[in-house]
């Protein structure tokens, strides 16, 4: 099949790729000329593990085009997939829905013919009804453009995995049951090689697919709240938040998977969508059924104090003139991406209180230096422990986890060493002589 893909961000890039993995002919379409020149040059502008070998696969093999032209999209296919950005707003906590308008009024009035538009973008409840009418105005006369919405539930650093072997795919559509049964054989058509895999395919309408994923990551943000909130009683009491994570995890209702206490949520997905529903939520008069997401986001923002607490603690009680290396800026391992990174926040609070701070991160050194200028980085875990009166580890890269002490003995200053994940091996760092500390209670 033909689709074109509107938006190539992190999002709109990787399911362009991926759909021409699957064997249709994709055009994706994006604004920034630079963006679309590295793309079309197989570069992907952002690290994203497996996804540049699928890039390149697919432009060499002709299945994957990239242009800035939506004139080139109107023409090339009568489906379209949008994969815009939908970022917090400026003020406040509401959605900014610009980019996903822009889109729709860009590509709408050029469409002619029967065309479906299937929204990726996570969105507030109600946005594809309100999108269904205005590209009513928009659409030339005699043609008609159906819209569906089917959201996107990729992980950063799985991202390529979760579009090829998504969990579920969920499809929403409009009233008109007519268009609504043939939206829906188009895309069981565009995912056929992935539903015949056994994967479950949801059709339901607007709202509830738009609820879906954010109450997917409202789920996922109070998972890791609720463990982060039992680790403040743990640190209080004594007790061990991993070994009760793992023994509360055996039970098949809770699972042990998003139970890992430590420094919580960043990104740009879980603190912005909390935020975004509880926005909407009160727009639509139900704000009080979300008022327990103020607490999830007041937690998981309590970790990055307490951090920083830990921090001065074991320097023995201001941070002020200590050298303090933090390993690790992205939000995650296997990510560049620093949007609302716990890791940095705490490197700011740190800098902040007077310490000399030196970041290391293997992947977002360049994304992080354009977010916070203000913070000295360094080329190598050992070079950021050079003189260190303690180190922090703030994102749990494999290579911290499986760094041994001996590497960063001889170059700090003091051996201290804090642990923002609960990843590293206590007993080991304590055995060769470092005092070590973790978030979250005693290891
Ligand atoms: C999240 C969701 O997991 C995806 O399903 C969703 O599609 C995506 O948002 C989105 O809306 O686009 P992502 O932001 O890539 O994906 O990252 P996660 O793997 O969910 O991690 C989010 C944050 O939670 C990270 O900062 C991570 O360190 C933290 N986390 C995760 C914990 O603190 N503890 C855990 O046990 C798990």
């Amino acid at each position: 099949m033909k689709l074109t893909v509107i938006g190539c961000g992190y999002l709109g890039a990787t399911h362009a790729a991926c759909m021409a993995e699957l064997g249709h002919e994709v055009l994706g379409v994006d604004v920034d000329a630079d963006k679309v020149a590295r793309l079309q040059a197989g570069d992907v502008p952002f690290f994203e593990p497996g996804l540049g070998d699928v890039l390149r696969r697919n432009l060499d093999a002709g299945r994957l085009r990239f242009t800035t032209d939506h004139r080139d999209a109107a023409t090339f296919a009568s489906v379209h997939f949008l994969g815009v950005g939908t970022p917090q707003q400026r003020r406040g906590y509401g959605v900014d829905l610009t980019h996903v308008e822009s889109a729709v009024d860009a590509l709408a009035p050029l469409l002619r013919g029967d065309h479906l538009i299937i929204g990726k973008s996570t969105v507030p409840v109600g946005t594809a009804a309100a999108l269904a009418q205005r590209m009513s105005v928009l659409t030339a006369p005699g043609s008609r453009i159906e819209l569906a919405w089917s959201p996107e539930f990729l992980r950063e650093g799985f991202a390529v995995e979760d579009t090829l072997e998504p969990d579920r795919i969920v499809l929403g559509t409009g009233p008109d049951d007519h268009a609504t049964d043939a939206a829906a054989q188009v895309t069981a058509e565009i995912y056929r090689e992935i539903l015949e895999t056994g994967v479950p395919f949801i059709r339901t309408d607007w709202a509830t697919a738009e609820l879906v994923k954010v109450s997917a990551n409202a789920f996922l943000a109070t998972k890791i709240s609720f463990i982060n909130a039992i680790s403040e009683i743990c640190e209080v009491v004594g007790a061990d938040v991993s070994t009760l994570a793992d023994a509360i995890g055996y039970d098949g209702r809770i699972g042990r998977r998003f139970l890992n206490a430590g420094l919580g949520f960043g990104g740009g997905c879980l603190p912005k969508d909390i935020r975004g529903f509880m926005a909407r939520a009160e727009e639509v008069g139900a704000g009080e059924a979300l008022r327990f997401l103020r607490e999830v986001d007041a937690i998981n923002n309590r970790r990055r104090t307490a951090m920083v607490e830990l921090v001065a603690e074991a320097v023995g009680g201001d941070v002020l003139g200590a050298n303090v290396a933090v390993l690790g800026a992205a939000f995650k391992p296997e990510s560049d991406d620093v949007r609302d990174s716990p890791a940095l926040n705490v490197a700011g609070q740190l800098a902040l209180r007077g310490a000399s701070v030196s970041v290391f991160d293997p992947k977002a050194t360049a994304t992080s230096r354009r977010m916070y200028p203000m913070l000295t980085y360094a080329g190598s875990a050992v070079e950021a422990c050079e003189e260190a009166d303690a180190v922090v580890v703030a994102t749990e890269w494999a290579e911290f986890v499986h760094m041994g002490p001996e590497e960063l003995s001889g170059v700090v200053r003091s051996r201290v060493i804090v642990d923002g994940r609960r990843c590293l091996d206590a007993g080991a760092w304590r055995s060769a002589g470092w005092r070590f500390h973790a978030i979250g209670g005693p290891m």
